[in-house]
């Protein structure tokens, strides 16, 4: 098969990675990829924005399936334009997106469903949203709607962040807002493979969003992240694949909108069950760096299967063992990373036993890897246990040579016995 991956981000190096190992890849493109990515993948210069310029480059080249990595050409429906045309993607339709698009649109299928969510108002109008915080009380969670890569979402503890947070968010037209109540217990990412009709169990992961030890201060795109979440015992699994992921996709087949995809579900385990945080509609970032290390079966076949609505009975074969990546980012990150530092020793700590290195922000500039980005890159290593991934990921980390480099060093701290 010849596939064009869409993104250039460590979740897409993973996917590189992953696809590469299918007895039916005949040739990989990458859009735009990155230089980790181009030892696996010819990476092409495409304006992923630019539908029709995906959908020439497609017919073209003859592609069998297009993988799209990221949520923004999934809600702005590049799924929709090449299925018209004879094209397999793997994600899902611009109507199915929204399960990630929009926090108000999961909010009415929770609903419609019967799906364990926070309860929540929507308000698109400053004065009835601080009415419902009247209401509320703190603590309370303010969601602006639509997709905001992490940044949308406050938990105010006082009623005064969450009126400052919904000042906020209503400073022009068209704001829309979802109040929820906070809930508390462990969050745990959980995935599921979808073709329309069926869901399998592809996985669980457990990431650290916040910047800082401890898991504190300013949220990012996840600063690490390590696999399987050991609070999901089958058990658990199966309730969350009866209580959460069937309903969704039957309420989406009742209205006329199947999802294919992944469906990434963002957990919190809370003292009466597990109930749902929200959805994203592709593969996490980081958490696909430590997912797809464990998985046994074929990707392609898995992906190819899920676009054509055709997936086996079985749940993919998963490793008994573990995986564990710590994020290196760039100093400044999130609010203002700074970027052009000089990487090396990548090749030399990749072949480290059980060390897997994927690049997330990165270019390559007169021979030598540069940082563009605010994630950089993610050193991940398998293990019989998560103490000795930690301590494989850590050891390869001090031999990269980054003088810009941050990264937290206790990735993994629910799971790990000793410190490293
Ligand atoms: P989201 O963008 O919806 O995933 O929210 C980002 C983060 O905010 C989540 O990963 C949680 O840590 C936190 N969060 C969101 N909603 C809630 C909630 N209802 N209760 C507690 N924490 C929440
Ligand atoms: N790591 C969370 C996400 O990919 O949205």
């Amino acid at each position: 098969m010849q596939v064009l991956l869409i993104g250039s981000g460590g979740r897409e190096h993973a996917l590189a990675m992953a696809l590469s190992k299918s007895p039916h890849l005949a040739r990989l493109f990458a859009a735009p990829g990155n230089p980790g990515m181009a030892a696996l993948a010819e990476c092409v210069a495409l304006d992923v924005a630019d539908h029709a310029a995906v959908s020439a480059f497609c017919r073209k080249q003859g592609i069998d399936l297009v993988v799209i990595g990221p949520e923004v050409p999934l809600v702005a429906g590049l799924v929709d334009v090449l299925v018209v045309q004879g094209i397999a993607c793997f994600g899902p339709s611009k109507a199915a997106a929204r399960l990630e698009g929009s926090k108000g649109f999961t909010k009415r299928i929770c609903n419609a469903a019967g799906i364990p969510t926070a309860q929540y108002d929507a308000c698109d109008q400053l004065a009835p949203a601080l009415d419902a915080l009247a209401r509320r009380g703190a603590p309370l969670v303010v969601k602006a709607d639509g997709l905001a890569a992490g940044k949308g979402v406050v938990v105010a503890e006082t009623a005064a962040e969450a009126e400052a947070a919904l000042r906020a968010i209503f400073t022009g037209p068209g704001a829309s807002v979802v109040l929820e109540e906070k809930l508390e217990g462990e969050e745990v990412s959980f995935f599921a493979l979808c073709d329309g009709h069926n869901a399998l169990y592809f996985g669980s992961a457990q990431d650290h969003k916040r910047i800082g030890e401890g898991d504190t201060g300013p949220n990012t795109g996840g600063m690490g992240a390590y696999a399987p979440a050991p609070r999901m015992t089958p058990e658990l699994v199966e309730e969350v694949m009866a209580r959460i992921i069937r309903p969704t996709l039957a309420e989406m087949n009742r209205r006329g909108t199947p999802f294919a995809g992944m469906l990434f579900a963002g957990l919190m385990l809370t003292a009466d069950g597990p109930k749902l945080i929200e959805f994203n509609t592709r593969f996490g970032d980081p958490e696909t760096q430590v997912l797809l290390p464990l998985l046994e079966d074929d990707l392609l076949g898995l992906l190819d299967a899920s676009a054509h609505g055709r997936l086996p009975a079985q749940s993919p074969a998963l490793s008994g063992g573990v995986a564990l990546t710590v994020v290196l980012a760039a100093r400044g990150y999130p609010a203002a990373p700074q970027t052009g530092g000089v990487l090396t020793g990548i090749e030399a700590a990749a072949a480290l036993p059980g060390v897997i290195i994927t690049q997330a922000g990165t270019a390559m500039k007169q021979g030598h890897i540069v940082a563009t980005g605010g994630r950089v890159l993610n050193v991940t290593a398998l293990g019989a246990t998560y103490d000795e991934a930690a301590s494989r990921a850590y050891g390869a980390l001090a031999t990269l040579t980054y003088a810009d480099g941050i990264w937290r060093r206790d990735i993994g701290w629910r799971v790990r016995t000793a410190a490293s």
